[in-house]
């Protein structure tokens, strides 16, 4: 008789609970793909009354998840509470002094404290997996920790966050407002226990950095991500990006250039008839580009019961295989320090505004562009019943900088009725 992998699973919610259906249900599949019977030791979560539509009476329950991830009958601890830090820290630290090793779905906590989480589980000989982390049940960690090692990774890019897609796709396909749609994607499961990390693409920046640590040999470097969510988009500017042939949404790029690691999780304008554009509900989809492979498309479902169980699955197969791969693709202590770069790459823009109806409000703006060295590709005035006018206009290629000037500009002209909102259309 083979010698089983024990589990300790600190969080039944979405994540947790599916995990442990997959492992009730799939017990003999689970042990011939991996050589051993994969059990469950014990469990831990808030409520221990809560019904988490799953049967717990056969396994051991504690209170606490540092005593879960300490039991002498633990091999891994599967982390699937959240929060970078408080409990999942603390259970996680505990877990690797004790010789645990861990599977998580948490990428808060890995985009804060990865570097010294694995280093302390290196230097244990634990190792920390993270595949649910990163896009759901998509399997790009493992995609970009084997199956493109071989490669100058040159690109990493992608919708990373289900929520913000869902609502953006949502919001336009059956003409509902925001309240609805996010009730709808927290019915789903897609939600952070902390909502404000999915609108705010702080989650998704999260995402964007743990693979951008794995692509480019570099230290997770969160607080570089320039940053920005969807809570400016208005179902006016879904409506008016399709009008002009662009669909809306949270895209992540990240990129190694001479002057440093670009970061951005912003939203975008893509084509609506890009693979991008074509995203729907709470997909996501990343895409890989290495110097000898060219690009790779991945694209499933980012949120999510099964999906992401699957995603711990995988890691928890891992383990019980004998796979040990070093947390972030090469020994921790190799990674660099990044220097931080902005994106300076040109682009063009999407800009909507208001401008006060008055004569020669339109000619202003036009004037404050081209003195900006911005040239108008497209423009259009809406029909409107109110003192103030809606006005979008699509740019020709320009800098970030030459935009901020333009933005700046606008102010000083008097003209405008509302802050105008500007979105980098991204070639994708
Ligand atoms: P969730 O539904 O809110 O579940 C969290 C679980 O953790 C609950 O069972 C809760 O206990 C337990 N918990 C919280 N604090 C605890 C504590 N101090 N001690 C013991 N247990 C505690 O969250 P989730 O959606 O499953 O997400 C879990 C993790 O997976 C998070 O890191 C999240 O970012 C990540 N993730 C989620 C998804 C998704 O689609 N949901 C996808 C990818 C990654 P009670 O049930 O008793 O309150
Ligand atoms: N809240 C996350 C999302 C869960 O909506 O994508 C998956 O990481």
């Amino acid at each position: 008789m083979t010698t089983p992998l024990r589990l300790g699973i600190a969080g039944l919610g979405t994540v947790g609970a599916g995990v442990v259906k997959i492992i009730q249900q799939r017990a003999n599949l689970l042990a011939q793909r991996s050589g051993r019977p994969v059990v469950i030791s014990a469990v831990s979560a808030r409520s221990r009354a809560k019904d988490r539509g799953v049967d717990l009476t056969a396994y051991g329950w504690e209170d606490d998840p540092v005593a879960l991830a300490t039991r002498d009958d633990v091999d891994v601890f599967v982390e699937l509470m959240g929060g970078s830090d408080g409990p999942a820290k603390a259970a996680t630290e505990a877990a690797i002094a004790a010789g645990k090793d861990v599977v998580t779905a948490n990428k808060a906590m890995l985009a804060l404290h990865g570097q010294p989480l694995a280093e302390a589980a290196e230097a244990q000989g634990c190792v920390i997996r993270f595949e649910a982390a990163v896009a759901g049940g998509i399997p790009v960690v493992k995609a970009l920790t084997e199956g493109l090692a071989g490669n100058q990774i040159t690109r990493v890019m992608g919708v990373m966050n289900g929520t913000c897609n869902y609502i953006l796709t949502r919001m336009e396909s059956a003409g509902l407002p925001y309240d609805e749609v996010f009730e709808e994607a927290n019915k789903l499961g897609y939600l952070e226990a902390d909502p404000t990390l999915d609108v705010g693409g702080i989650d998704a920046g999260h995402k964007l950095a743990l693979l951008a640590a794995i692509a480019f040999g570099t230290r997770v470097d969160f607080p570089s991500v320039e940053l920005e969510g969807i809570g400016r988009i208005t179902i006016e500017d879904i409506r008016r990006a399709a009008d002009m042939g662009f669909k809306i949404k949270l895209l992540g790029v990240s990129q190694m250039t001479g002057r440093g690691l670009e970061q951005r999780m912003t939203p975008c304008l893509v084509p609506a008839s890009s693979p991008l554009g074509q995203l729907e509900g709470g997909t996501n989809m990343v895409v890989l580009e290495g110097d000898n492979v060219g690009q790779i498309v991945l694209r499933g479902a980012g949120a999510g019961e099964g999906p992401t169980a699957s995603a711990v699955m995988s890691d928890v197969i891992d383990v019980a295989r004998g796979i040990r791969v070093s947390t972030f693709g090469q020994p921790a202590p190799s990674l660099e320090q990044a220097r931080p770069a902005r994106a300076t790459a040109a682009a063009p823009y999407y800009l909507r505004m208001d401008l006060l109806d008055k004569p020669g409000a339109l000619a202003k703006i036009a004037t404050v562009l081209g003195d900006s060295g911005i040239s108008i590709d497209r423009m259009r005035q809406y029909g409107h019943d109110e003192p103030k006018a809606p006005v979008l206009i699509v740019t020709h290629k320009t800098t970030r900088d030459a935009l901020d000037h333009a933005l700046k500009g606008f102010d000083a002209t008097g003209v405008l009725a509302s802050d105008p909102v500007a979105i980098r259309i991204e070639a994708v």
